[in-house]
């Protein structure tokens, strides 16, 4: 059978992972920068998450959600207490799309309207509303465009006013720090601004912490460096180290009812020890601290590469743009350099998503090699 062709590959097959570090199948030895797409928090193949899965398995892998399973509250009070957002409430799924589908469509029960905001070079995932809600023509199908969504410049606050003025509007949806669109981050003034409208005009807001969340800028969640007290925070990649987990936080305010939401592999027992290793790892290691560390030497390093037009993100979710598309020296910098690194939307801006764990000589080493590459080229 062959598969569906829809991923471009690169010509790698990783076999073996540890910490920053990956081998492929000759024994050839990389250096991840990418992280699988932000996914890898703790490091690959983190001792305790694999001691974690290996005994979780050798107990129950799976049961439904129509029993008691204790490992769903003790990630939520693990989480609720690392994230300082305790006073909120658990839904547990599988991916970062399937958390915002479930944020967009709590939201519209809460308060019974049916459009959404969201913003220019957004990305909220390929399924039903929540691919609605990004923007990327390209992988909106028919079936998708019936959705009722309004993509607005990013720091515009008359231009959310006057839509959210018009009284159908269920939620206002936005990343911290947009991923797949470039890195971009609206102001403290914009989010605020957000957080006040959304309020008088009986809205939700829901912050897309799938790619920043878990500790990636330096901080639990990317809106915290904002000051904002978001109604639903949607989170997938690195809660679970590669394990397939999402989930969403909902503020006291919306209330549950039984049916509201479902799934079936939502807070599965193996979904839930890999996220509670993340956790304790995060902890233990104190690697949020770290990671805003270490991406503040990183944007001091990088600044010293020549062609850099200029450097975005925060904590370990970070943009190199230059002034010309980066392809060419992803290509190099994974075959020649035995680097990982990601791309964008944008597409002149290489970007860095690291495991949590990186260490400084992992980046010197980093920044070299783009030396190199950038001044073969010229
Ligand atoms: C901000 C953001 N939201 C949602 C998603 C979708 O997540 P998933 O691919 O797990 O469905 C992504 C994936 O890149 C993302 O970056």
């Amino acid at each position: 059978m062959k598969l569906f062709d829809v991923y471009p590959l690169y010509n790698v097959e990783p076999v073996k992972a540890e910490d920053c570090t990956v081998w492929d199948e000759e024994g050839k030895e990389y250096l991840d920068l990418y992280g699988g797409h932000a996914v890898i928090s703790i490091g690959h193949s983190h001792p305790h998450y694999v001691h974690k899965l290996k005994s979780q398995l050798d107990n129950i892998g799976f049961y439904s959600n129509a029993v008691q399973n204790s490992l769903q509250k003790e990630l939520a009070d693990k989480l609720g207490a690392l994230s300082g957002c305790d006073e909120y409430e658990l839904f547990l799924c599988s991916s970062g799309a399937e958390a915002n589908e479930n944020a967009l469509k709590l939201a519209s029960f809460h308060n019974g309207k049916q459009r959404v905001i969201a913003f220019q070079n957004g990305f909220h995932g390929r399924t039903s509303a929540a691919v609605a809600a990004t923007d990327n023509k390209a992988i909106i199908a028919p079936i998708n465009a019936q959705q009722e969504v309004i993509i607005l410049p990013m720091g515009d606050l008359d231009l959310v006013e006057a839509e959210l003025k018009k009284g159908d509007v269920c939620a206002v949806i936005i990343e911290p720090i947009q991923g797949v669109g470039g890195l971009d981050e609206a102001e403290t003034a914009f989010f605020q601004g957000l957080e006040k409208l959304t309020k008088e005009n009986d809205t939700c807001l829901i912050l897309d912490e799938v790619q920043s969340g878990f500790g990636r800028t330096g901080k639990f969640f990317g809106f915290q460096h904002h000051g904002i007290q978001p109604d639903i925070i949607s989170m997938a990649k690195g809660m679970g180290n590669g394990f397939p987990i999402g989930g969403i936080l909902i503020a006291p305010h919306i209330e549950s009812k039984y049916g509201l939401l479902g799934t079936t592999f939502g807070g599965n027992h193996l979904a839930c020890a890999a996220c509670i290793a993340v956790l304790d790892v995060l902890e233990k290691e104190s690697l949020i601290g770290k990671a805003a560390i270490t991406g503040e030497y990183f944007m001091e390093k990088a600044s010293e590469i020549p062609g850099v037009v200029r450097l975005k993100g925060r904590g370990l979710m970070l943009g190199i743009e230059f002034g010309e598309p980066v392809g060419e020296m992803r290509k190099q910098l994974i075959y020649d350099k035995k680097m990982f690194t990601g791309g964008a939307k944008n597409k002149n801006l290489l970007r860095i998503l690291p495991p949590l764990t990186i260490q400084t000589d992992q980046i010197d080493a980093f920044i070299e090699a783009v030396k190199e590459v950038v001044t073969e080229e010229v």
